[in-house]
């Protein structure tokens, strides 16, 4: 649910605003940042954050102090090391859709991560794949019910996105202006969250 996606656009906007960024790709199997990052290369974009492919979380850990930020990109199922991985960051990042089957999961793993000891505030839920502003407002209203924070405005649910991001490029750089608009909120909202 739009981890990657968000990862890509959160590096890219903080590395346009001067911070150096590295983006560590935990999901050995699917690998889909190191793609995109060679098709970004490839097609001449900048800036362009450094993507690097992990077996472990000790592993991308280990180049912690390369960078001004680590962007740390889960597997694509949360699991045992999903709590591993959150109490590494400062901030984590868990993106939710408008249904019940992905609101309850997304509820359940913040549920999870507090439970280990993260402290809400460094927890912030993001919205995508939302299809109506009734749904948006319906989806913030059940996070914050369950205690959490949301970022401000969503992803729409949009092929444009997908497009973009198969160019190499963050949905924060897609050609249409509103839901370009729309990406930037949300990952502004997301680099405010962030501690100084
Ligand atoms: N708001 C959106 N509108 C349309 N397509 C989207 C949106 N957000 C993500 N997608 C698309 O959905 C697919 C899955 O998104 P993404 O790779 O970001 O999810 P993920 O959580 O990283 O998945 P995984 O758990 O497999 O790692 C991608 O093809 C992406 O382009
Ligand atoms: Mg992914």
């Amino acid at each position: 649910m739009s981890k990657s996606t968000l990862s890509r656009a959160i590096a890219v906007e903080l590395a346009r605003s001067g911070l150096s960024v590295r983006v560590a790709d935990l999901d050995v199997l699917q690998g889909s940042q190191v793609d995109w990052h060679r098709d970004r290369l490839g097609a001449g974009l900048s800036p362009t954050p450094a993507v690097q492919l992990h077996p472990s979380l000790e592993d991308a850990l280990a180049h912690i102090g390369e960078a001004d930020v680590l962007v740390l990109d889960g597997p694509a199922r949360a699991d045992k090391e999903t709590v591993a991985i959150a109490k590494a960051c400062d901030l984590v990042v868990v993106p939710a859709g408008a249904s019940l089957d992905d609101l309850r999961p997304a509820v359940r793993v913040a549920h999870s991560l507090t439970k280990a000891g993260i402290p809400g505030d460094r927890i912030i839920c993001a919205l995508s794949r939302i299809s109506t502003e009734a749904e948006a407002e319906a989806a913030r209203t059940f996070i914050v019910e369950a205690g959490y924070r949301v970022a401000s405005g969503y992803l729409p649910e949009r092929a444009s996105y997908r497009v973009a991001q198969n160019s190499g490029r963050a949905v924060t750089e897609v050609s249409a202006p509103t839901l370009r608009i729309a990406a930037e909120k949300v990952v502004q909202s997301l680099i405010d969250a962030l501690p100084e």
